[in-house]
């Protein structure tokens, strides 16, 4: 029994839905602790395809709690039509809870999201348009509304009475933008919160509470931990702390209650949006593995960028985490490659390094040093257990285990349940 945390060790998109599904098969209770409709997990079963955007991905199992903590940012019409998409699936949607202290995505956040990207220009992040940028901002500028205000109509007219006037100042005078309707507003927020108030909770006692009776919590973050507020590409980052010590805050738990992190790397390296990314690959080779990858944003569609395995950026990510166990993910992509190639440095102005540059301009000049290893060129999709693999295959797999610093337990191969093994079992229950 215990706490495992889930987190994304490269730049988002790992597949981290899918090592959640498979936690989870075993777990009582699920939480998102971070990120918003900006994520987008994909778990593939013998029902179908599941992309889940806000709601955790143990919803798949009757029985298991899922809990949105308080580190999400919600845009409340986004998170009702996920709840009814899925309950016309056939999910059972009765244990999801939603945290009082969640900060809401306000229709002027995806907008102000939007006119700030364009005012970047050409330096702009490639953010989700999503409204997560803005809407943290004002939760850091103790400007934000949360799940509680919805159910308190009190409290929400005393917020947008103070919120809103202020925005409306920016949005006329800055963006050229109409004013805002605090009625409006008030009318359809509390609307939101009629509908969502029975799944209302203080989840980080009801966290705490299932760690008391002994049960097994599984917190699956959101985004990856290059792409983290601090440590990551900054400013080509997003707007909340995607690590393992990012996922407690948003849960509600202390260092101390974590038992595991399990951080999800792919066998090769994506990214979406702009920012530095010294593997990436932008030829026949990059095509190959957004091809074969199916390298396109699952909320945006975008093209994802493709590039080898950065394994300074893997090592720096496991140790700000306090890594315990990895997961590699989609390494059938590499199947018809006859070399891959892994960066073990970087070189910077002659000097060899072994961590990311914290100017984004000047990591983005590094050049990566890579190792080259032999591919296997087999089918490995259809697999049933790691000893199968070609010797090749787990070379490289043993590889990545010493490059990361942390042991490898599970292997993707492909996108559906079945095709994840298990290098070494682990009981993270
Ligand atoms: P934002 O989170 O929408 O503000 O976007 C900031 C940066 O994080 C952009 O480069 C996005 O492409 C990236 N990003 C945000 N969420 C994800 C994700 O779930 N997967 C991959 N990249 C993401």
């Amino acid at each position: 029994m215990g706490v495992t945390i889930i987190i994304g060790g490269q730049w988002g998109d790992e597949g981290k839905g899918k090592v959640t599904d498979a936690l989870a098969a075993r777990a009582h209770m699920v939480v998102r602790p971070n990120g918003s409709t900006n994520a987008g997990h994909t778990v593939q079963t013998p029902a179908g395809i599941y992309k889940f955007h806000l709601v955790p991905s143990g919803v798949l199992y009757p029985g298991c709690d899922c809990v949105i903590g308080a580190g999400v940012a919600i845009p409340p019409a986004d998170l009702l039509d996920e709840i009814e998409d899925l309950t016309g699936r056939g999910i059972d949607m009765s244990s999801l809870y939603i945290s009082d202290r969640a900060n809401i995505i306000m229709p002027f956040h995806p907008l102000q999201d939007q006119l700030e990207e364009t005012q970047r220009g050409s330096n702009n992040i490639g953010t989700t348009l999503r409204g997560n940028g803005p809407a943290y901002a004002d939760k850091a500028g103790r400007r934000g509304i949360r799940m509680a205000d919805l159910l308190d109509e009190r409290a929400l007219v005393e917020r947008l009475n103070l919120i809103i006037p202020e925005k409306n100042v920016l949005l006329t005078s800055l963006y050229n933008q109409p004013p805002l309707d605090i009625s409006e507003l008030l009318e359809q927020f509390t609307a939101y919160g009629e509908k969502l108030a029975p799944r209302v909770v203080s989840s980080e006692m009801m966290v705490q509470d299932a760690i008391d009776a002994g049960k097994s919590v599984i917190i699956e973050g959101a985004q990856a931990a290059m792409l983290d507020i601090d440590y990551g590409t900054y400013p080509y980052v997003t707007s909340t702390s995607p690590t393992a010590a990012g996922a407690c805050q948003g849960a509600g738990i202390g260092p101390t209650q974590v038992s595991n992190v399990v951080s999800v790397y792919k066998a090769y390296t994506t990214r979406v949006g702009g920012g530095p990314y010294p593997t990436e690959l932008d030829e026949e080779t990059g095509d190959l593995l957004r091809r074969r990858g199916a390298e396109f944003g699952t909320t945006t569609g975008r093209p994802r960028r493709t590039g080898w395995f950065d394994g300074v950026a893997a090592r720096y990510t496991a140790r700000l985490n306090g890594v315990t166990h990895v997961a590699i993910t989609k390494l059938d992509i590499l199947d018809p490659l006859p070399e891959i190639q892994v960066c073990v440095g970087y070189e910077l102005d002659g000097q060899v390094v072994h961590s990311p540059h914290a100017i984004a301009e000047t990591y983005g000049r590094v050049k990566p040093l890579f190792e080259t290893l032999p591919g296997w060129q087999e089918d490995t999709s259809q697999l049933t257990s790691y000893d199968q693999l070609p010797t090749n295959a787990r070379r490289y797999i043993d590889r990545l285990e010493e490059i990361i610093g942390a042991p490898v337990v599970m292997i993707g191969l492909g996108p559906s349940r079945e095709q994840l093994l298990w290098r070494r079992e682990v009981d993270f229950a």
